[in-house]
């Protein structure tokens, strides 16, 4: 009779569970490759540090889990063979409860917990002078940021979108104004929280050019889910460029349907909660539009940046973002028909 290979003395449950595992681990490598958010594909040298350890834990707990199993199953076939019990009295029984009840387990507890605080600390220091200095502000539920000069004066606020120049380190002050918020882009770095009274330090730095996406990572409510970001690394000129753009206040409308749209803008009840630099809007509870229609996104990457998704927003923003703090505003076809060219104007 020629012997049954190892896994066909499993029974079928069994089997089948082991079948899936190992589908999952053959497909983890490239799950890995190239997502827009996903710590298993680093952009940065701090991002790599985390993605390095993450794959060592993974590893040893992999080994762990397979070591435990063969010695269940062997345990298993063993007793199913009538082989005789050694009672853990004996020395040999005494060396599996310390070595592997607690000698291995502390020592491999050990050995992780200081390869995390080594990289914790790596990946929290301050990087090499010369950084990008942006204050990042967590509301309920967007992204409010500040792009500080040297001086610690702020030159320009966007909202949701955050560009930085590849190869320059970032320093990220975070706050909060409710309640607590995390910062987290998973290929540039680990996660931070915002907590409000308080600034925590965030670092990290694009080695390449991409766009990722970066969401909150601390339970803060209904939209917590929808509270995402996006961070733009580009060449530094182009960077340059961008943030001067944005430093400068909003174009003037381009036409006589632009200025009907301004006008119904400034007449609203928009003007309270939002900015829009050089006109008289200057509300700051709510995301600066100064440069809206430069952004990808809105409502904090709930809706891509475009004229039907802006519409849907205007007039309905509890469909879209149920729970927002930002209230319907009723027009005519024709009132947002000219509120949408003008705001479509804000470059
Ligand atoms: Cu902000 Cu979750």
């Amino acid at each position: 009779m020629t012997p049954r290979p190892c896994i066909s003395r499993l029974c079928r449950p069994c089997r089948r569970v082991a079948g899936l595992a190992g589908l999952g681990l053959a497909a983890l490598p490239v799950l890995a490759q190239s997502w827009a958010q996903s710590a298993l594909d680093p952009a940065g040298p701090q991002a790599r540090q985390l993605a390095v350890l993450s794959w060592w834990m993974f590893g040893i707990a992999a080994a762990v889990l397979a070591g435990v199993t063969l010695l269940v199953l062997w345990a298993v076939l063993r007793g199913r063979r009538g082989a005789q019990d050694r009672p853990l009295g004996t020395r040999r029984g005494l060396w599996v409860v310390v070595g592997g009840g607690v000698l291995l387990p502390l020592v491999s507890a050990i050995a992780l917990l200081g390869a995390s605080l080594a990289v914790g600390r790596e990946t929290s220091g301050p990087g090499p002078g010369g950084a990008l200095v942006v204050e990042v502000t967590g509301h309920r539920w967007w992204w409010e940021a500040h792009y500080l000069d040297p001086q610690g004066l702020r030159v320009a606020t966007v909202a949701n979108e955050l560009h930085v120049p590849v190869g320059r380190p970032v320093r990220v002050l975070l706050k909060s104004e409710d309640v607590i918020h995390s910062f987290w882009a998973p290929n540039l770095q680990g996660k931070t929280d915002m907590v409000p009274g308080r600034t925590n330090v965030a670092w990290f730095q694009a080695e390449r050019e991409g766009t990722w996406r970066g969401q909150c990572a601390e339970f803060c409510g209904l939209q917590h889910a929808m509270m995402a970001f996006l961070i733009v690394a580009e060449p530094p000129a182009r960077f340059e460029a961008w943030l001067q753009r944005q430093a400068q206040p909003a174009a003037e409308p381009a036409d006589a349907l632009a200025r009907q749209g301004r006008q119904l803008f400034e007449s609203r009840a928009c003007v309270m909660c939002h900015a829009v630099r050089g006109t008289v809007a200057a509300g700051q509870v709510a995301p600066d539009l100064t440069h809206l229609a430069s952004r990808r996104t809105l409502a904090a990457g709930r809706l891509p940046n475009n004229r039907g998704s802006l519409a849907a927003w205007i007039v309905d923003p509890q469909q879209v973002k149920p729970g927002t703090t930002m209230p319907p505003t009723r027009l005519s076809g024709d009132e947002l028909h000219a509120l949408l060219h003008y705001l479509e104007g804000l470059r």
